[in-house]
């Protein structure tokens, strides 16, 4: 019989630490039932101690999630343990995930400790772990520089205090696939009591190697693997849960079982990018644009004869369906209310009747909606509670003109109105709105995404606005991309601290 391995899945933690990717509680929710529905064993739902709003996520995760594990993090404290236990207390089954560095320049320069002064505030932290749940996974920070040989006295000792997951993170990505599965195969064979816990992968992208080093890993007795959907995490990212799920589908020399449901990938990947606001670059393994478009000429003639010539994947196995039902002006809501489905999002009448409503509207200006046009509509009341609103805005541009723009802006019931002209329609737009908003305020980053690729595509503006010594995020979404500009602006100003 074929080993079992364990999907942790850290999108809501280690995926939610990138700046601008933050969700609220409701958002983490949609995520969580969508990573359930995928199938994954382990939600890994937030950092409890790190702040109320992570707390509060993982109570109602652990609420609203039946199946997999919900899992939080804490450093090795008996504080953040304590406040991990207290946000689980819903959980069906819970797993409080502690740890603390493990390498040279951790224990000296983050610590400023010795290696057995380490250990012993990793045996404590298990052991006081273990008070609350059977169920304690071990991270040794920083392991993928952690000399091979003290890193598995440190997975011994943990084992022993009663940690029945350790983690190996390589986390700052540095680590070439020979080494990474070297260090596990080291672990699985010096480590006396190894049989009693279950070793995982924790790889990080800073060179490009993390699903690589997550194989390797697998490959040399590590039996869970910790990802996120679309790579996402700090800095470069974390694994792709969607490149190790496809690989272990479609290479049977790795002989493993997985609960992983993979048509239900590239929803869970549509709906993470959405709600996170975070593009997937085209060319991205598996979920992005281009995965499955040969444009060569060689190759398209080879896909018509047949298919397994240059495409080693089925797309419908990953839950690409190009002969879904594409909506139209002329959907009804049960139309759009099952596409919702699809997608992972549910919700209440009221909702979807303002939803459908807008769906109309859209459709009126382009002719086919698409999967991300419906996840942007679904989430466009996150921008009911704000206090400053785009009223009407006019622009007129051109070659061989300068741009003059006009705009009102709704600032909590007032109404202010303003002109400006700049060196292009956007420029003038911000300049107008700058007028009434009166701060010293800079647009760091800009960038514009055409959802798919009609003349008549929405189009998804992300921005960052540094103001006070802060840098503040913004989107916003329209056919007009300008429309869109101005909102992605004003996002950022709403969520200034005041
Ligand atoms: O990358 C890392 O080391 C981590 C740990 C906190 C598990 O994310
Ligand atoms: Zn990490």
């Amino acid at each position: 019989m074929s080993d079992r391995l364990f999907i942790f899945d850290t999108t809501l933690r280690d995926g939610e630490q990138v700046p601008g990717c933050q969700l609220n509680t409701v958002e983490k929710i949609q995520v969580a039932k969508q990573l359930e529905a995928l199938g994954v064993d382990v939600i890994e739902a937030g950092f409890p101690i790190s702040s109320p709003g992570d707390f509060n996520s993982v109570v109602e995760i652990s609420k609203a999630v039946t199946w997999p594990t919900i899992c939080a993090l804490t450093r090795a404290i008996e504080r953040d343990i304590d406040v991990a236990a207290q946000a689980l207390r819903f959980a069906k089954r819970k797993r409080i995930h502690t740890g603390i560095g493990t390498s040279d320049s951790h224990i000296r320069y983050k610590f400023n400790s010795s290696r057995e002064e380490i250990i012993e505030r990793a045996v404590q932290a298990v052991r006081y772990a273990r008070r609350y749940t059977d169920d304690v996974e071990f991270y040794a920070e920083d392991a993928g520089r952690t000399d091979n040989e003290y890193l598995a006295r440190v997975v011994e000792a943990v084992i022993t205090a009663g940690a029945t997951v350790v983690n190996i993170p390589d986390t700052t990505g540095y680590c070439l696939p020979s080494e990474y599965g070297a260090k596990i195969k080291y672990l699985m064979e010096h480590v006396d009591n190894i049989d009693k816990a279950i070793i995982s992968t924790h790889c990080h992208n800073d060179l490009g190697m993390a699903t690589a080093n997550t194989i390797a890993g697998i490959m040399n007795g590590a039996r869970q693997v910790e990802v996120t959907i679309n790579g996402i995490g700090e800095r470069a990212g974390n694994t792709a849960l969607e490149e190790v799920a496809m690989i272990i589908k479609s290479h049977n020399t790795i002989d493993l079982d997985m609960n992983i449901n993979t048509q239900k990938i590239y929803p869970a990947s549509r709906m993470v990018s959405s709600l996170m606001n975070m593009p997937v670059q085209p060319n991205k393994a598996i979920v992005g644009r281009n995965a499955f478009a040969h444009s060569s000429g060689i190759h398209q003639d080879g896909v018509l004869k047949n298919v397994q010539t240059y495409e080693i994947i089925d797309p419908k196995d990953v839950g690409i369906d190009d002969s879904a039902i594409v909506l139209t002006a002329r959907s009804g809501r049960a139309a759009l209310k099952h596409r919702l489905h699809i997608l992972g999002v549910e919700m209440d009448q009221d909702k979807l009747d303002k939803v459908y409503e807008d769906f109309l509207k859209l459709a009126d200006k382009k002719k086919d909606i698409t999967d991300d046009d419906i996840l942007v509509l679904a989430g466009a009341d996150r921008n009911d509670n704000h206090h400053i609103k785009l009223e009407f805005l006019q622009v007129t541009s051109g070659v061989g003109v300068r741009s003059v723009a006009s705009l009102g802006l709704n600032i909590a019931g007032e109404r202010f109105e303003s002109a400006a002209s700049g060196n292009g329609p956007v420029d003038a737009a911000i300049k107008a709105l700058k007028k009434i908003i009166d701060r010293h305020m800079e647009l760091k980053e800009f960038t514009i995404q055409a959802i798919s690729k009609g003349s008549d595509d929405m189009g998804k503006v992300h921005m960052q606005v540094e103001y006070d010594g802060q840098m503040y995020y913004g989107f916003g979404a329209n056919t007009d991309i300008i429309a869109a500009s101005v909102e992605a602006y004003i996002d950022c100003i709403n969520n200034f601290k005041r």
